[in-house]
């Protein structure tokens, strides 16, 4: 070995792969993006980009070989639970899924901190989607093992925002100086909660479209205004579109409603078709955490703006990483 190897220093290194149980996320929960800042963005995109690269190379590898991860899900899901299932296999570890919460103890009325205590009996991490604001937290204040919050009602959806972050720095490789236009249920969609409040840790400009019904919390916004992020509301598009870098658009989220007319009448306000797309910048991307229903038309999917489909892509790496800090492998 050679004798003058620099020096590796704590301050934001990144040491692939090795064990690194003093690194920052060792142990610990991932519940809110509030617990991040701009060096621990670096240093997830650092380690997410070497799990693409792993991925790319070899496909599958045995960083967390022997370790379980509880995938626990009280609400439906797609993405989120199968991304977290691939992202663990292919870290060689396994997963105990639990996506239908109706044939778990959970029907005979097992609380959440009970169910969260009998997992870690078994797994190493426990992921975790949940209808009701702070279910996440309330589970970490009961379990000994790593909780990652996989969307806690209307409240947050961390891991979502950072793949939606890292998919703005993979394809329009900057993020000050962005123009961000947030569309749909701003009310409801907690990925647009975590999003928003993730981007105020750098030099952006955020726009809100919505229904007059279905605003960004009055809360968030005026915890972004605290850190000088200039915030617009609008109620229709064409104000904010000539100047968006980013359209993150969101469904209207019908199961969050008490009042179905509510639903039908607000479900169709805003569209995205190919008149949209002519109207906005040639750089501009299109986000959506998806499901899809009616709000971006299908002819835009061939639009290379469209980057929805490969933002889903970002979140196998991004969950990847997260996987293997939390459990001291990066
Ligand atoms: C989102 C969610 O569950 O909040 N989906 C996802 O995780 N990609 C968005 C939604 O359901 O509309």
């Amino acid at each position: 070995m050679s004798t003058h190897m620099p020096a590796i220093t704590s301050e934001n290194t990144f040491l692939p792969f090795g064990d690194q149980r003093n690194a920052p996320f060792y142990g610990k929960d991932i519940l809110s993006v509030k617990q991040f800042n701009r060096s621990d963005l670096d240093y997830i995109f650092g380690v997410a980009h070497e799990m693409r690269v792993m991925v790319e190379r070899i496909g599958t590898f045995d960083l967390l070989k022997g370790k379980i991860l509880a995938n626990l899900f009280y609400e439906p899901s797609t993405r989120t639970s199968s991304s977290f299932t691939a992202a663990m296999e292919r870290l060689g570890g396994s997963v105990i899924p639990i996506n239908e919460v109706r044939y778990s103890s959970v029907s005979k009325g097992e609380s959440l901190p009970d169910t969260v205590r009998t997992l870690e009996c078994y797994a190493d991490v426990i992921v975790l989607r949940h209808p009701d604001v702070g279910a996440s937290k309330l589970a970490a204040q009961y379990a000994r093992k790593p909780i990652i919050n996989a969307g806690d009602g209307v409240g947050e959806h961390p891991t979502q925002a950072l793949l939606d972050l890292l998919t703005i720095v993979e394809e329009l490789h900057q993020v000050d100086g962005l123009s961000v236009t947030m569309l749909g249920d701003l009310k409801y969609g907690r990925t647009v909660h975590s999003l928003a409040r993730l981007l105020s840790l750098y030099n952006v400009q955020l726009h809100y479209v919505s229904p007059e019904i279905l605003r960004m919390p009055k809360e968030i916004i005026d915890e972004i205004n605290k850190k000088g992020i200039q915030q617009k509301e609008h109620v229709d598009l064409d104000s904010a579109l000539s100047e968006t870098d980013v359209l993150y658009v969101t469904r209207v989220q019908k199961e969050r409603f008490s009042a179905l007319d509510e639903y039908e009448r607000v479900k169709d306000a805003f569209v995205i078709d190919l008149d949209t797309m002519s109207r906005a910048k040639s750089r501009m991307i299109v986000m959506h955490p998806l499901p899809r229903v009616s709000e971006i038309s299908i002819e835009v999917d061939a639009d290379p703006r469209a980057a929805y489909f490969r933002q889903m892509e970002y979140g196998l790496y991004v969950r990847m990483a997260l996987l293997a800090m939390v459990l001291g492998k990066s």
